[in-house]
């Protein structure tokens, strides 16, 4: 009889918390984003879960030092850190394919992968601002099709990289000025995993094609049934199996033991928060406005699930499209989306154990998803409520391990 059909579950950790006031709780060092020991101990109560990895996100840019600060580690050089600390965890550490070089990026994350015993990742990512490129001194008019293009063509050389590893045998290609080969022996798990996040067309075929993993932003269930089928069907296409690419939707988690008190403790952090931080939020998603809207109507109708011209869109595409049908669907005012919009372009549930683990299962067993990214509200005690209150229940159900199968990350997702 084949093994039943587990859940992948990563933690997408963003700093102390999703809750933009996380940093508030009385249980953190406001300074705790950057100590290790805060890091250290997320990894650990994440494996004592036994989820398959942590997730870091890149912020390769210096926001407008007026602005909030971005406040993130650099991941490689944090997940070392954290590996030193944890024996089994997964590291998936989010990588711009647009501003690194392929040949120091395979190095460093193949370093991290020996460092762990075959527990790396990298997340590919395209980066969407502008801003960005000015940065690395790169003025040229970078957009989604450039950055995907780039974004095949660096996935394709770093995984070559990491396959002749040890080998002596060089990689060329020209376009991108490499002609190298990797002098450290193979991965521990064949090659690091490679992971991606970014749903636009091209994002999905992208995934499908290359990635071992799809990090997504679905708001709604009948969105992430399409983008399912979608990245399966880029697999199929060039003779991939289809299991061979996991596709991970996003969810934000505010858990309670009861709905009113997970209602209440969410807006406990939301009354933390500043003012304008959804609303900003929302703005930059849609690359509109939000405060010129009116709060009591629906979107406009001209604001659609794409923007006039996809390809200069200056932001990701997947969180616009399924935040303006999730609108859409459930007919919401601006004022309502703003209130219903806390896992920003991820889906949230507000809820008590047992609803965190039906939704989760239902999306999961409708083919919408081989497992999640979950981002809890605070850190590290939204976490330990998912792990000590959530997870019992997906494992009564047979939906998630009562052990890891295998030491490495892929070796894992191939059990
Ligand atoms: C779930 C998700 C996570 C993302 N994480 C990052 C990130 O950590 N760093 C980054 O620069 N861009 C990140 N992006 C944005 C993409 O790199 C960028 O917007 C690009 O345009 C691809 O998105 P798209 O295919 O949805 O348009 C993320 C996008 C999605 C959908």
């Amino acid at each position: 009889m084949p093994a039943a059909r587990r859940m992948i579950l990563g933690l997408n950790v963003l700093g102390v918390g999703q809750r933009p006031a996380a940093w508030q709780s009385e249980t953190l060092e406001p300074t705790a984003f950057i100590d290790r020991d805060h890091w250290v101990r997320v990894a650990r109560e994440a494996e004592r879960g036994l989820l398959d990895a942590l997730f870091l996100a890149d912020q390769p840019w210096l926001a407008d030092p007026s602005g909030r600060p971005a406040g993130a580690l650099e991941p490689t050089v944090l997940l070392a850190a954290v590996a030193a600390h944890t024996e089994q965890l997964g590291l998936v550490g989010t990588l711009s394919s647009t501003y690194n070089d392929p040949v120091e990026l395979a190095a460093r994350v193949l370093t991290l992968d020996h460092l762990s015993g075959g527990r790396a990742g990298w997340n590919v990512v395209t980066t969407a601002s502008p801003q960005v490129g000015a940065n690395f001194g790169i003025t040229d008019d970078l957009d989604r099709d450039a950055r995907y293009r780039r974004a095949h063509a660096v996935t394709d050389t770093v995984e070559r990289l990491w396959l002749g590893a040890g080998t002596g045998a060089p990689v060329v290609v020209p376009e991108l000025g490499v002609d190298a080969a990797l002098t450290l022996p193979r991965s521990p798990q064949g090659r690091p995993a490679i992971v991606r996040a970014g749903g636009s067309a091209e994002g999905r075929r992208l995934a499908g094609e290359r990635a071992d993993a799809v990090f997504t932003a679905e708001m709604t269930l009948d969105g992430a049934l399409e983008h399912y089928r979608v990245v399966k069907d880029h697999a199929a296409a060039v003779g991939r199996d289809p299991d061979a690419v996991k596709v991970l939707p996003g969810f934000a988690l505010v858990i309670a033991a009861t709905e009113r008190e997970a209602l209440e403790r969410y807006d406990h952090w939301e009354s933390l928060a500043p003012a304008d931080y959804t609303r900003d939020r929302l703005s930059g998603i849609l690359g509109v406005d939000v405060s010129a809207l009116d709060p009591d109507a629906q979107l406009p109708p001209e604001i659609g699930e794409l923007p006039d011209d996809p390809s200069a869109f200056e932001s990701s595409l997947s969180f616009r499209s399924t935040t303006v049908r999730f609108a859409r669907t459930h007919r919401l005012t601006v004022r309502q989306l703003l209130r219903a919009y806390g896992g920003y372009g991820h889906p949230i549930i507000i809820g008590t154990p047992e609803q965190v683990a039906d939704t989760l299962s239902s999306w999961f067993l409708a083919g919408a998803a081989d497992g999640f990214n979950l981002m809890p509200d605070v850190l590290p005690e939204g976490l330990t409520t998912l792990v000590d209150e959530v997870l019992p229940l997906l494992r009564a159900r047979g939906l998630f391990r009562d052990a890891y199968e295998a030491p490495t990350l892929r070796g894992r997702w191939a059990a």
